[in-house]
């Protein structure tokens, strides 16, 4: 029976290129999360967007002395192009600046503030008296009054992750130019999150299935009692509060941010030719929705937004599952965009081509702890796992099946009792590796299928076609049938981690059309297919270029 699946994956902030931390964080699992989905059948919608506001935006632009508009609009390009170069398959893929973004957000707004979940409230906030301005979130740094850690943000405390006031910050500063900050009154508006913490308690309580690192930091966050939030700030960027009399104010964006999940469903129904259709992924209670987001993102997914949800009705689906990653250091350290510590991903994908990448974060994915990126890692699987064990497979089979039985799949006699083992394990881990996926457990997964390319090629060295040839041309046909029919599984398998080379497999079988829409089988190639001229699936990479890319690190960004 065929499943609706609705795929969320964080917005990112559009005041910079993407880094290899986000793709292995919050990009990559969700494709393949969707590929998968899509290959078994089933209907999936995947959204996402540009983070356009806030004050990751305006301080970029006060940085470059441009409009917010236009940092906004040159990074949402880069990211199309990005999604795009890297096979990321959104089937909308908007920003949080389109007209539909704000009148869903202020119909929200004006729901719960009528519903009594929002409520005026004036509260001192820090002002720098040199800058002659309120600090809002970025504009305002100090230490964190829960980690002591030095660097943390008005918003959150990047160290420990915990979302801030401003006015809980140790030794307050103005970012801009280092001021210590006096307090003044402004009036704001705030979200009454403390009248969901018994309901959200309970909802979170029944998320068994949930990641522990996910379960274990939003219970303890509800145990420790959810606190109201400003959800207004002293800016002018941003979506407008639709009440009047704050115009020099804006909707804060974290609150609209996690909006646009619906209302990316919402935009995606429009152009689709049925407005209505957001619904099938939304109000249906059997449809399961995930969100897949870094570890620094968890508060605002796993209760922020459901208590938006709750409290604005409309049977709106909660989170079905939050899979948030870890996070991926770079050579060992702390990926530092400002210091320039981070591998990004257009200049990867400059040099480099898009599989290798995908297999690394996904063998190496931190879905349970952090894990490392290294050069010398990413040469080495991609030279030893992906050319050696599984490029390996199919070119020899390929290339001597081509050579010796005229180009063509070979007619194939009864399997052996060897040939039906294999067969049966391919099999077996193709039913493991379909439950992974199900279950999120993408490096697991990955790790699954390449096992059986190991077995493949032993089976092969086994029965050495290339020797059997002489003696036995039907053996060798069908030991060389064996291992297509093995690599038919790995194909299938691995598409969602490696859909560039999947396709090419599929091509080099002698398939037509697109690998993904002959579905979640392992099919070997009729006896007569015509193959064209094998090529090799991956290429070999050089040593010298870990040294090389090594050094690009901390130093100055040229793009
Ligand atoms: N822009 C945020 C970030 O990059 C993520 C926003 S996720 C959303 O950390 F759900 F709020 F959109
Ligand atoms: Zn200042």
């Amino acid at each position: 029976m065929s499943e609706r699946i609705f795929i969320c994956t964080a917005w990112p902030y559009a005041n910079g290129p993407l880094h290899l931390g986000q793709i292995a964080g919050a990009y990559l699992p969700p494709d393949i999360f969707a590929r998968y989905h899509r290959s078994k059948g089933n209907e999936v919608l995947m959204v996402s967007g540009s983070d356009q506001h806030g004050t990751p935006i305006t301080i970029k632009a006060e940085q470059e002395g441009k409009q917010p508009a236009e940092i906004a609009a040159r990074y949402h390009q880069q990211f199309l192009e990005s999604w795009q170069r890297l096979g990321i398959s959104y089937d909308l893929f908007t920003t949080t600046g389109t007209a539909n973004h704000a009148e869903v957000t202020q119909d929200i707004f004006l729901t719960l503030f009528k519903k009594g979940y929002i409520y005026r409230h004036t509260v001192s906030q820090p002002y720098c008296p040199q800058c002659h301005r309120f600090l809002p979130d970025r504009y305002i740094g100090g230490d964190c009054p829960f980690c002591n850690s030095p660097g943390a943000r008005g918003d959150q405390c990047e160290a420990c992750g915990k979302p801030l006031n401003p006015v809980e910050l140790v030794n307050p500063r103005c970012r801009l130019c280092g001021t210590t900050p006096v307090f003044k009154d402004s009036e704001h508006f705030f979200l009454k999150l403390s009248a969901f913490n018994d309901q959200l308690l309970d909802w979170i309580k029944k998320q068994t299935h949930w990641r522990p690192n996910v379960l274990n930091f939003s219970t303890r966050y509800l145990e420790d009692g959810l606190k109201d939030r400003a959800i207004t700030r002293d800016l002018n960027w941003g979506i407008e509060i639709p009440i009047e009399g704050y115009a020099d104010k804006r909707i804060y964006v974290w609150f609209e941010a996690v909006i646009g999940y619906l209302s990316a469903a919402i935009e995606w129904a429009k152009s689709s030719g049925n407005p209505e259709k957001w619904r099938d992924f939304w109000q249906d209670s059997k449809v399961k929705s995930y969100y897949f987001i870094g570890k620094d993102n968890i508060p605002f997914h796993t209760l922020i937004w459901p208590a938006i949800l709750l409290g604005y009705g409309h049977d709106l689906n909660l989170p079905y599952d939050v899979p948030a990653n870890e996070f991926l250091t770079i050579e060992g350290r702390k990926l530092s965009t400002s210091g320039n510590w981070a591998v990004w991903l257009l200049d990867y994908l400059d040099r480099y081509d898009p599989d290798p990448l995908r297999y690394l974060l996904s063998i190496n994915m931190p879905e349970t702890g952090d894990t490392d990126f290294s050069w010398r890692e990413f040469v080495r699987r991609n030279n030893d796992e992906l050319v050696a064990t599984y490029g390996n497979l199919v070119h020899r089979v390929l290339t001597f099946t081509y050579r010796n039985y005229d180009g063509a799949v070979p007619a194939v006699g009864e399997y052996d009792r060897q040939d039906r083992a294999l067969v049966k394990t391919a099999r077996e881990t193709m039913e493991t590796v379909d439950k992974l996926l199900y279950g999120c457990h993408f490096k697991q997964a990955i790790t699954e299928a390449m096992g059986l390319a190991h077995e493949a090629n032993r089976y092969l060295d086994d029965k050495a076609p290339w020797k059997a040839i002489k003696e036995n041309r039907s053996d060798a046909a069908k030991s060389l049938y064996v291992t297509m029919e093995i690599i038919c599984h790995l194909k299938t398998m691995l598409y969602p981690f490696l859909p560039f080379s999947s396709q090419k497999l599929h091509e080099l079988l002698g398939f037509e059309g697109k690998v993904e829409d002959q579905g979640w089988q392992a099919e070997p190639p009729p006896p007569g297919q015509k193959l064209p001229e094998p090529q090799p699936l991956f290429s070999k990479l050089d040593d010298s270029l870990v040294e090389e890319e090594t050094k690009r690190l901390g130093k100055a960004h040229g793009s």
